[in-house]
């Protein structure tokens, strides 16, 4: 669990750092890479709503960006258990800017890298469990591989077993996505969901400062 005082007081702190100096230099665990390198164009399908998903959706607000699959047995669960509690960490800190928490300032958006199986109704019950502002995304195969590429992200199905059962071996990396649609962080596995809800806050006041120049 975060300590929510102790975040409150460090919230308090960069607020009161008008010229956010102090926050050069602390995003641990966030590594920013060359911006133009990761993202680009992508066709998917949103699951509730069936309706096209492109990067132009990911447009006008704050975004956090994570590829796996249903099947998954521990790691994708984890991750997105991890990416449910920075929503609502960020969420409280954040919610004078975006208040309803259904609707909240940093958008979970989960896809698919086993679209084979993780059809639109699969995908939809199961991001459901975890937030419910997450949003499911699959397609065809291509359009995954598309979007996969994109993000740099690798996957890999592994041999299926006498069932017909298979995994999915999948990078574990969640995308910060700003809400000009341009890729900002990433974080890996071993980055705590304090720490991304740190970096997540600094890069959105970071965002303002910059478009207030
Ligand atoms: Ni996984």
């Amino acid at each position: 669990m975060l300590t929510g005082a102790g975040l409150g007081l460090w919230y308090q702190k960069i607020q009161e750092d008008k010229e956010h100096r102090a926050l050069e230099g602390a995003e641990s665990g966030a590594a920013a890479v060359g911006a133009a390198a990761v993202g680009g164009p992508f066709t998917l399908t949103e699951c509730v709503t069936g309706k096209p998903f492109t990067e132009a959706d990911l447009k006008g607000r704050w975004n956090l960006l994570y590829f796996g699959f249903t099947a998954c047995p521990d790691v994708c669960p984890e991750e997105l258990e991890k990416i449910a509690e920075v929503t609502d960490g960020v969420q409280k800190l954040m919610a004078s800017k975006r208040p309803v928490a259904t609707d909240p300032f940093v958008r979970p958006v989960f896809i698919t890298v086993d679209p084979r199986r993780d059809t639109r109704e699969r995908v939809a019950e199961y991001v459901a469990e975890f937030h419910p502002a997450m949003i499911g995304l699959t397609g065809t195969l291509e359009q995954v591989r598309q979007a996969a590429h994109a993000y740099r992200v690798y996957f890999s199905q592994t041999s299926e077993d006498n069932d017909g059962d298979y995994l999915v071996d999948h990078s574990i990396i969640s995308y910060l996505v700003d809400p000009n649609g341009e890729f900002v962080a990433f974080y890996g596995k071993n980055v705590t969901a304090e720490e991304m809800i740190k970096s997540i806050v600094e890069h959105s006041f970071k965002g303002r400062t910059t478009s207030a120049q």
